[in-house]
């Protein structure tokens, strides 16, 4: 995508960095030989030392995953083998996985900051809200920002109900917390509203759209997603004013996502056997090959919408993004110090956030108990406290008591004990 795009973002380096040299031999080699021949202008190398990794960057863009998917495997197992939602970045799965990432996150948060003190780091590593938040408490002054590709993808879906061709053309308001939020209004850029059309096609068919499997397509494709994307018209029936993020299924129908997860074979185990083979699989074509010609990279939304962010610092378009940012009053009936995702316009000083004005009853109700139980693993990390975690657990929506959420963290600390800090 970064190479696609260099008419407009044109890029003269690219480094990839990673604490595990053995993994990143294979994507990096076979990136090696892909650039090699598809832009030998552009210096690209890899390496496992932050000093070389970090000097000299003007963007960092991030995708980690602490523990690797062995461990978000247990962060899906563990809460459902006591009847609970075990999903990667919700409920019990996402706070240990949050109590994982926070470590990671601000680890090469620092080293950005001290070799290139200028460059902005955008991350997508999960879960988003947990390590915004922690990046709030721990580096409230860090050039982090910190994005969710879900809602881009629901904006591709919208557009194709609404016959437009670049969501890019979209206006909408939207608040909530990552993976948690709500579009309150959606327009085509000539300033018509397209919520009733929208509205229509949640109601029959949630975000299905019946081109799930079309050729091209890599992201969120699997069979697991396009029951997400069907689940969604029972979550949009909860609030038919607004158009839900996906995500809300794991809060507001947790024993429906109980009864139809395999506590045996999960996402993680969906991932590993899929994406990960295939990936690694092509990577290791191209190195036997010795070439990346019909190598089958596809770029996906990930990459497409972080050129988009990273051209607007760049070169100040002043575009609208959805963002992760501190609050300060664009939701004014929300706490000021949570960590809300809302619509930004992003220059090259940054972002202004936009103002949602106040939200309903109902989505308030539910944001400020999940940023409760967000804020409380951040505390509970810092503090290395027992007691906050167990109150964050017993907070969560997707755990119906304090005994259930008590044998989760057990559980969880035994399985975490190589990451996370020790809780007394
Ligand atoms: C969405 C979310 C990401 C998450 C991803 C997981 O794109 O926005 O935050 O990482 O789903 O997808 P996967 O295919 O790994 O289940
Ligand atoms: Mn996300």
């Amino acid at each position: 995508m970064l190479l696609e795009e260099r008419d407009r973002f044109p890029v003269n380096k690219v480094t990839f960095y990673d604490n595990n040299a053995e993994r990143q031999e294979i994507v990096a080699k076979a990136c090696e030989i892909y650039f090699h021949e598809n832009a030998p202008e552009v210096e690209f190398s890899y390496t496992t030392d932050p000093e070389t990794a970090f000097t000299g960057t003007d963007f960092v863009l991030a995708h980690i995953r602490v523990g690797l998917y062995a461990m978000r495997e247990l962060d899906e197992k563990i809460p459902l083998k006591y009847g609970c939602v075990g999903q990667e970045t919700c409920g019990a799965g996402g706070i240990a996985y949050g109590m994982r990432s926070i470590g990671g996150v601000i680890e090469i948060l620092d080293y950005m900051e001290k070799y290139s003190p200028n460059a902005w780091m955008l991350n997508y590593s999960n879960p988003a809200a947990i390590v915004a938040e922690a990046c709030r408490v721990l580096r409230p002054n860090s050039r982090i920002i910190n994005i969710c590709d879900m809602p881009i993808d629901l904006m591709d879906k919208m557009s194709r109900m609404c016959g437009i061709k670049d969501r890019r053309e979209l206006q909408y308001s939207y608040y909530g917390l990552n993976h948690f939020g709500w579009w309150s209004k959606i327009y085509d850029k000539e300033g018509n509203d397209l919520m009733p059309q929208i509205k229509e096609h949640m109601a029959k068919n949630g975000y299905l759209d019946g081109i799930e499997h079309e050729a091209g397509k890599e992201q969120h494709v699997e069979e697991s997603w396009i029951h997400t994307f069907g689940k969604a018209k029972d979550v949009y029936a909860v609030d038919p004013e607004t158009i839900p993020n996906t995500y809300l299924k794991y809060y507001l129908y947790p024993d429906y996502v109980v009864e139809t997860s395999d506590p045996n074979y999960t996402r993680a185990n969906e991932v590993m056997d899929g994406r990960e083979k295939k990936v690694f699989g092509a990577c290791r074509d191209i190195i036997a090959k010795g070439t990346a010609k019909d190598g089958g990279f596809e770029p996906d939304v990930h990459a497409n919408y972080i050129v988009d962010l990273a051209c607007a610092l760049a070169e100040n378009t002043l575009e609208r993004f959805l963002l992760i940012v501190p609050n300060d009053g664009a939701v004014p009936n929300f706490d000021p110090t949570a960590m809300v995702e809302v619509p930004c316009i992003v220059g090259s000083n940054g972002f202004e956030k936009i103002c949602q004005g106040p939200i309903p009853q109902f989505q308030k109700g539910l944001m400020e108990q999940q940023v409760s139980v967000e804020k409380l693993v951040v505390q509970a990390w810092v503090e290395g406290s027992y007691q906050k975690l167990w109150q964050a657990l017993t907070l969560s929506k997707t755990i119906p008591s304090a005994s259930v959420a008590k044998q989760i963290l057990d559980e969880l600390i035994e399985a975490n004990k190589d990451f996370w800090p020790e809780l007394k």
